[in-house]
Parts: C-alpha cells; sequence; structure tokens
C-alpha cells in the first residue's frame, strides 16, 4: 500500500483539505458503484465514499476492490476518493463527532443511495431505508450549516413506492392511500416521506428508478439479481412461455441512464425539490402516460402501464427537460 493510499483513510486529519466534496452513500453497490464512476470520471470533485468495515483499513479495502472493479489498473482516480467506515443503521452514521464535523466542512453535496432491496425480512428494510435515511438527512442538515452548505442530497427511492396503485401515480405523487407488495416497497415509500418532510431545509432531489439493469450499449452489470435469475432460467430453456400481459410491461432501466440522470439533475437549479422517474416511457393501448421527462429515454410514472401499473389512461404532462 502506498503512503497516499495511507492518507485517504483513518481520522480526519488524514482527509485532506478537499472542500466542494460529495458523500456518496452505497459507493460498493450496483447503482452506487456507476455513480462513483460518474463523478470521478464527469467532475474534478473528491468524493467520500461511506462504506461498511470492521475497521477503516477494512472500508478503504473494499472501496479499492470497488474501483478495480470499475477501472483498469493505473487509473486515475486514487487520489480523488476517500473511504469514510460508516453503517447507516448506527447513531450517527456509525461516526464520531470529529468525522462528522470534517465531513460538514468538506461535503456540499450527499448522494444517498444505500438501501436494502431485500423484502424477505420485515424489519431489516425498515433500519436501512427508513432510520438509516433519518441518520443520512441529519448529517445533510449539518452539512448544510457549515463549509460552504449543502448544495443537493439526492435521494434514491424506487418508483415502487406506488405500491399496489392502480392509475396514474405522479412524481407529485407519494401517498396515495397505496397498500404494498413487500416491506421493501413500503420502508422505501416511508423514506421518501421522510425524506419530503426535510424538503423546506434542504435543497433535495428525488430520483425513482424502476428496475435498474446492466448498462445501455455493453449491457455490463455488476449485478445479476431481480429480471436476470429468471432471464437466465429462461434462455436456458427452463420454460416454455412466460405469462404476461400486454398491458403490464415491465419496466427496466439502464444503470448508465439512471446515473446520467442523476449527475444531470444535481447540477440542475429546477431540480431542487422535484421528483424525478427513472424508467421507460410507455404507450399504453388507451394513452400515453409520462412523468417528468428526463431526456432520451424519456422517463415514466410506471404507475402509468409500468411494472407497478394498470396501463390506464391519464393525459401527458408538459414537457420538462434539465
Ligand atoms: N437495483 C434496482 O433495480 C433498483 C431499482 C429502483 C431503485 N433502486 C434504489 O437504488 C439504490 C441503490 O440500489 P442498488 O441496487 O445499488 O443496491 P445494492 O446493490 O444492494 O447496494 C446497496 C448498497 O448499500 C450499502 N449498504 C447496505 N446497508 C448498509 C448500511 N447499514 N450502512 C452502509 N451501507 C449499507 C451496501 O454496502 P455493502 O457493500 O456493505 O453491503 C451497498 O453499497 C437503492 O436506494 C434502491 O432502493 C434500485
Amino acid at each position: 500500500m502506498s503512503t497516499n493510499a495511507l492518507t485517504r483513510y483513518g481520522p480526519p486529519a488524514a482527509w485532506g483539505a478537499h472542500t466542494d466534496a460529495v458523500l456518496l452513500t452505497g459507493a460498493t453497490g450496483f447503482l452506487g458503484m456507476e455513480l462513483l464512476a460518474g463523478y470521478l470520471e464527469r467532475t474534478d470533485r473528491h468524493v467520500y465514499a461511506l462504506v461498511r468495515g470492521v475497521n477503516d483499513r477494512q472500508a478503504h479495502a473494499r472501496l479499492q476492490n470497488t474501483l478495480a472493479r470499475l477501472f483498469d489498473a493505473g487509473h486515475p482516480y486514487e487520489e480523488r476518493v476517500s473511504a469514510v467506515r460508516g453503517d447507516i443503521t448506527r447513531p450517527g452514521l456509525g461516526l464520531g463527532n470529529r468525522r462528522r464535523a470534517a465531513l460538514a466542512e468538506r461535503v456540499s453535496e450527499i448522494v444517498h443511495s444505500v438501501a436494502s432491496v431485500s423484502s424477505r425480512t420485515s424489519c431489516t428494510p425498515r433500519a436501512i431505508n427508513v432510520e438509516g435515511t433519518s441518520r443520512v438527512l441529519e448529517l445533510a442538515a449539518q452539512c448544510h450549516t457549515r463549509g460552504e452548505g449543502l448544495r443537493r442530497l439526492t435521494h434514491i427511492s424506487t418508483a415502487y413506492v406506488a405500491g399496489q396503485h392502480r392509475g396514474c401515480f405522479s412524481e407529485d405523487d407519494l401517498d396515495a392511500g397505496q397498500r404494498f407488495r413487500n416491506a421493501y416497497e413500503q420502508s422505501k415509500f416511508e423514506g421518501e416521506q421522510l425524506v419530503a418532510s426535510w424538503r423546506a431545509q434542504l435543497p433535495i432531489t428525488v430520483v425513482r428508478p424502476s428496475i435498474v439493469v446492466g448498462e445501455r450499449h455493453s449491457g455490463w452489470t455488476a449485478s445479476f439479481n431481480v429480471l436476470y435469475w429468471p432471464l437466465r432460467m429462461f434462455s436456458r430453456g427452463a420454460y416454455l412461455a412466460v405469462p404476461a400481459r400486454a398491458t403490464a410491461p415491465v419496466d427496466v432501466v439502464p444503470v448508465d441512464y439512471v446515473t446520467d440522470a442523476i449527475l444531470a439533475l444535481s447540477r440542475a437549479p429546477e431540480a431542487v425539490g422535484a421528483t424525478f422517474t427513472a424508467a421507460r416511457l410507455f404507450r399504453s393501448p388507451r394513452g400515453v402516460c409520462a412523468g417528468r421527462r428526463m431526456g432520451p429515454p424519456r422517463a415514466a410514472a410506471p404507475g402509468c402501464g409500468g411494472a407497478a401499473g394498470t396501463g390506464a389512461a391519464c393525459p401527458p404532462p408538459p414537457p420538462r427537460t434539465w
């Protein structure tokens, strides 16, 4: 390990005097990894990545491992990223007061991508997606009062906050009295409610992807969850046919498209206080139902005919671009 590497983790004194930095949560995950690459490649800002680990060294090693999956050896980003050991289920994100204060001095943007995407248990998703989000909001508030203040907190939600709602569910909708299929959907809904309650105090943008899949051109993915295992079974001939309804296609969105959207929205002043659905535009036999448009491919609320929806027609809103 080089001496330089040793200066990028550990106590705040070793973090360097960066300002206007980005704090990214979930950088070792599927979407977070792509966001990490995006901020490193397309900005010159320092990225602090909140990473779990038994100690600073392990958190650093896990982040190094993520960088090695993203870039070839000898990439130029070693000095642009620091691992901050933390756990969003722990009080104060598992950071001591000095680390929180040091982050608050340096960070002007937060992208919160951590989630428990498991729907198998009823308590873990809530501990991470609701209570953990609450702790991120508290740190965001601290960042807002220090250094250069907070320019943006981007909260990654999901289009499935629509739950079992029937008909159009736009970005202006959240609590429509919907029921949920699982603890994941419910916890993401509650997390978004919490985020909404901070909108007057913080510059927040919410992004709701549908189902995130590999990159649009290469198909590259760091994760073979969700849709991939049934696809694999299908490709192996395990099923002769898959029952489906033409009016309710499964809505998927490439991970690089979601990343492009998040990066562009983070620079758009008009995105403060707004919610955006990152999904494919769906044209149902009864009409088009679009959400706020996020550039090609255009965005649509999946509650309007997407994976969560029924294909109900509703008038398209005016185009909105960033
Ligand atoms: N994937 C999709 O299809 C999809 C669709 C819509 C919305 N989303 C949303 O997009 C975001 C990212 O999802 P993803 O698919 O990238 O998830 P993922 O691959 O499961 O990654 C989850 C990330 O959260 C971290 N994490 C989990 N618990 C933590 C804790 N207690 N403290 C700190 N970090 C913790 C994980 O770190 P470790 O490496 O330590 O486990 C990992 O980096 C989530 O908000 C999700 O709800 C995803």
